[in-house]
């Protein structure tokens, strides 16, 4: 089968993880890129990484790649391109448009320049053109301009692969299915180690981390890939990727979900409930002040509430969760992603520090190592946060 160069797009921080998880699958020349990762492979592959990929929010294919130093050049070579090749008259479509460059004042433009391009070589072979449908189109065209450099993509994924299809409902900060299983895998979770996530929310996080552990692929779950409109779609391909990646030899693994909230819950339950996973978490009310761990040495992931500013209030609730692991949670590891600022009043100094975005604002995601034994939690660095 042909191969093909293929880009595949990520959140900042997980490019690495991205890779890894490229390689996984077969990619091969894998490069890091900014928010991306390059990589080569065939058709098969391509579904794969759609079907499979944790990290990766949307998959393109480039097409086309030059230089341009006008809008009219835009234009021009747009014009040039064997679209009918791609799609027809029949098929709606759609362009996203990326552009840090001064020759188009905005993104907007370049849309509408490449879109007049397409649709008049549509005009002009056949007499008649394809409707745009920027809400679901069959076909996404991905344009993105830097300085002079041009690219254009078509996006095999459509809807970005964060939106996995089992978020019925959500809590009021929900995070990205792609951070969450992002944040999984670099906190290096054995898979095998009881995980808690004491502060589910919408239940993302506990929800990727049984997904994972159990070997169920993003692709399961959701049915809808841009590439399935292309003219090359080959569906006995789709189905062997389907048919290969069903999970093997996986051992069962405790995962327990709680929330102050009843609703959050409420919600958590039926997202796992469509996600198929609802057998593997425990779900539990419960306010962390007074959870107790359920097991010997438990691995706990989560995101607690903050805002963009520190309050006193935020201070106040912090240090009670580092007072709450100091005195019930020896022997735990614990991942927490939120704002240095509100990581300082936790009290506890953690061993990894990892800068992340969530959404727009900078994060750390910080891991502390609690042991039993006075002697041991002195010595082992728990204390204040430098
Ligand atoms: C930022 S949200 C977590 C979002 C979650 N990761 C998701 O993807 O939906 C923080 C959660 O902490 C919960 N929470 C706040 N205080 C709590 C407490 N004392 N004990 C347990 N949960 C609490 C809130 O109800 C909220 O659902």
């Amino acid at each position: 089968m042909k191969k093909q160069t293929y880009t595949a797009t990520t959140l900042a921080g997980l490019e690495e993880i991205l890779a890894q998880e490229l390689i996984e699958i077969g990619a091969d020349e894998v490069q890091i890129g900014r928010r991306s990762v390059y990589f080569s492979g065939d058709l098969k592959l391509l579904y794969k990484a759609n079907y499979c990929l944790r990290s990766a929010l949307r998959i393109l294919l480039p097409i086309d790649s030059y230089k341009i130093f006008s809008a009219d050049d835009l234009y021009q070579r747009g014009k040039n391109f064997k679209w009918e090749e791609l799609f027809g008259c029949d098929q709606t479509f759609a362009i996203q448009s990326t552009v840090f460059t001064d020759l188009f004042n905005n993104s907007m433009f370049a849309s509408l320049k490449l879109k007049d391009a397409i649709v008049d070589r549509f005009r002009y072979k056949f007499g008649e053109r394809p409707s745009v449908d920027s809400k679901n189109p069959d076909i996404r065209i991905n344009l993105h301009i830097s300085n002079e450099y041009c690219t254009i993509s078509l996006d095999s994924s459509g809807e970005s692969l964060h939106k996995r299809a089992y978020r019925l409902d959500q809590n009021e900060a929900p995070m990205s299915e792609v951070l969450a299983a992002g944040l999984i895998r670099l906190s290096e979770w054995d898979r095998k180690s009881d995980f808690v996530d004491p502060m589910c929310g919408s239940g993302t996080i506990a929800i990727e981390a049984a997904m994972l552990a159990n070997g169920i692929y993003p692709g399961s779950i959701r049915k809808d890939f841009s590439f399935r409109n292309w003219r090359n779609f080959n569906p006995e391909l789709f189905k062997q990727v389907e048919e290969e990646v069903q999970p093997v030899g996986v051992q069962p693994v405790k995962i327990s979900a709680s929330d102050i909230s009843r609703r959050n819950i409420d919600i958590a339950y039926k997202n796992a409930e469509a996600a198929g996973v609802l057998k593997f978490i425990d779900f539990k009310i419960s306010d962390f002040k007074v959870l107790e761990p359920a097991s010997d040495k438990p691995f706990l992931l989560f995101n607690p509430p903050y805002g963009e500013r520190l309050t006193p209030d935020d201070t106040n609730f912090y240090a009670m969760i580092g007072e709450r692991l100091k005195h019930h949670y020896s022997d735990a590891t614990v991942w927490i992603i939120s704002t240095p600022q509100c990581l300082k009043s936790i009290g506890l100094r953690p061993s990894r520090k990892i800068s992340i975005l969530n959404g727009s604002l900078e994060c750390s995601f910080r891991k502390y190592e609690l042991y039993s034994g006075s002697k041991k939690i002195s010595s082992l660095g728990i204390g204040a946060d430098k």
